[in-house]
């Protein structure tokens, strides 16, 4: 099929050059010049394992474009994906100010089109009823209503591992109001032989929102027991394991650490707590989900302010910037709170991450930000774990003991045993243990 995808963010990107490498035409349009040029020379501008190879090769199949015009490339698609940012607003509802650009440029080269079906699919993390909001824009520029269907077809896909579910699904999920516009999407997907759900447009638009908000409910939960841990004597790494076991709960997102970040379910819940307030129903336990979430950062800076006392010229090496492993994301995450208020303190902070640095490096700029993890920990007062990369969780524990003045760890994502950092003479301050 001939698809434009609108938006070369993590979603859009990855959703062109997947589409692209199961034989489709693909389009990818943004209104980034300075990004377009970059994926015309071959260059993907983010980090995600995988990605620059899979662009090469259909870029260099010939079945996958990069453009800013929007123009050419919708006119020629069967179907239109958007995936565009829907960040938080202050209040914290979705900006869905993107999608209704980019619904308003569809429908200015759409209704200059004689004839031709499309389907407009709305990848975007929007609130409920973006879908008819989408349509109505459309009408209302004189796009004949039987030119073009709406879906909704929300994305679950994760940085870091943003292929391979793409890929390899759980479910896709596709809201349609008719069974044309359901058949044609089916038809993109049969490749994967996913599990495809068929919805409303609504209910799609709220799966995305519910599947985030349970995410962040999990990791909420998880965090309250360990600080009821703390205070009783039991391990969270322990209670976890063993309440993951139980199938009706599930092991995934029960990590207790220093909380949700990144550029998903911090403004998802958000947004979902607004749209519930909007419709007159206070969301409770979102609320609540919220709190412990900001309790865990506020709480973890407190464990470091009382055992390293005054922070006037201490030197504090940070390991892991990124919100989470296998990102350069740094949108929302912990690190950037936790960074802030050593530095606020009075503490020297030197950083390393392996991929974030240099998105880092706009958002904390007081922060040293060094190329490896020893330059960091050489002569520090204390280490402060903050991403669970995987070269963290191996590193040489006996190394580190002899490059930090004082033997201190600060494990905020709980990627370390206590009795191999112990017994490596280090002094242990984790989350719930
Ligand atoms: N990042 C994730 O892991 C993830 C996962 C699932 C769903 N989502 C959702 O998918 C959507 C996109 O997320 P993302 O992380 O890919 O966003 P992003 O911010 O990384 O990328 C968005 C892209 O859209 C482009 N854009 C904005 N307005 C445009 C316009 N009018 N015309 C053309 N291009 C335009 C921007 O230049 C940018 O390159 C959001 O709603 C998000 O909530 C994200």
């Amino acid at each position: 099929m001939k698809l434009a995808v609108i938006g070369t963010g993590y979603v859009g990107l990855v959703t062109g050059a997947c589409f692209s490498s199961l034989g489709n035409q693909v389009v990818c349009v943004d209104k980034d010049p300075k990004r377009v040029a970059l994926l015309k020379k071959g260059r993907v501008p983010f980090y995600e394992p995988g990605l620059p190879e899979l662009v090469a090769k259909n870029t260099k199949a010939g079945r996958l474009k990069f453009t800013r015009k929007l123009a050419g490339a919708v006119s020629s698609a069967e179907v239109v994906f958007i995936a565009v940012g829907t960040p938080s607003r202050s209040n914290g509802q979705a900006d869905v100010s993107a999608v209704i650009e980019v619904a308003k440029e569809i429908s200015g080269v759409m209704k200059k089109l004689r004839h031709g079906h499309k389907v407009i699919v709305n990848k975007s993390t929007v609130p409920v009823g973006m879908g008819d909001i989408v349509s109505k824009i459309l009408v209302e520029n004189k796009v004949p209503k039987n030119n073009f269907s709406v879906v909704s077809n929300p994305e679950f896909l994760r940085e870091g591992s943003a292929i391979g579910d793409f890929m390899r699904p759980d479910r896709v999920v596709i809201g349609a109001d008719n069974s044309q516009a359901f058949n044609i999407i089916t038809d993109l997907y049969r490749p994967l032989n996913a599990h495809i759900i068929f919805t409303s447009i609504k209910s799609a638009e709220l799966i995305k929102y519910a599947s985030n908000a349970f995410l962040a409910t999990k990791i909420s939960f998880i965090n309250e027991i360990a600080n009821i841990c703390e205070r009783v004597g039991s391990d969270i790494s322990e209670v976890a394991n063993a309440v993951g076991l139980d199938k009706r709960i599930g092991r995934h997102f029960l990590n207790a650490g220093l909380g949700y970040g990144g550029s998903c379910l911090p403004k998802d819940v958000s947004a979902l707590v607004h749209l519930s307030r909007e419709n007159g129903h206070e969301p409770m336990l979102l609320s609540a989900v919220r709190e412990v979430n900001e309790f865990q950062i506020d709480a973890f800076i407190g464990k470091i302010i009382k055992k390293l006392g005054n922070l006037r010229s201490k030197n504090i090496a940070v390991l892991g910037l990124a919100f989470k492993p296998e990102t350069d994301d740094m949108r929302e995450a912990p690190s950037i709170k936790v960074v802030q208020a050593l530095i606020k303190k009075g503490a020297r902070v030197s950083a390393y991450d392996p991929a974030a640095a240099p998105n880092a490096s706009r958002l904390i700029k007081e922060a040293k930000l060094v190329k490896d993890m020893f330059t960091a920990i050489e002569g520090a007062d204390a280490l402060v774990v903050l991403t669970e990369w995987p070269e963290f969780v191996e590193i040489d524990l006996e190394r580190v003991k002899k490059a930090l003045k004082s033997p201190l760890i600060f494990d905020g994502r709980n990627i370390y045993d206590r009795g191999r950092v112990e017994d490596a003479g280090l002094e242990y301050v984790g989350v719930g243990r």
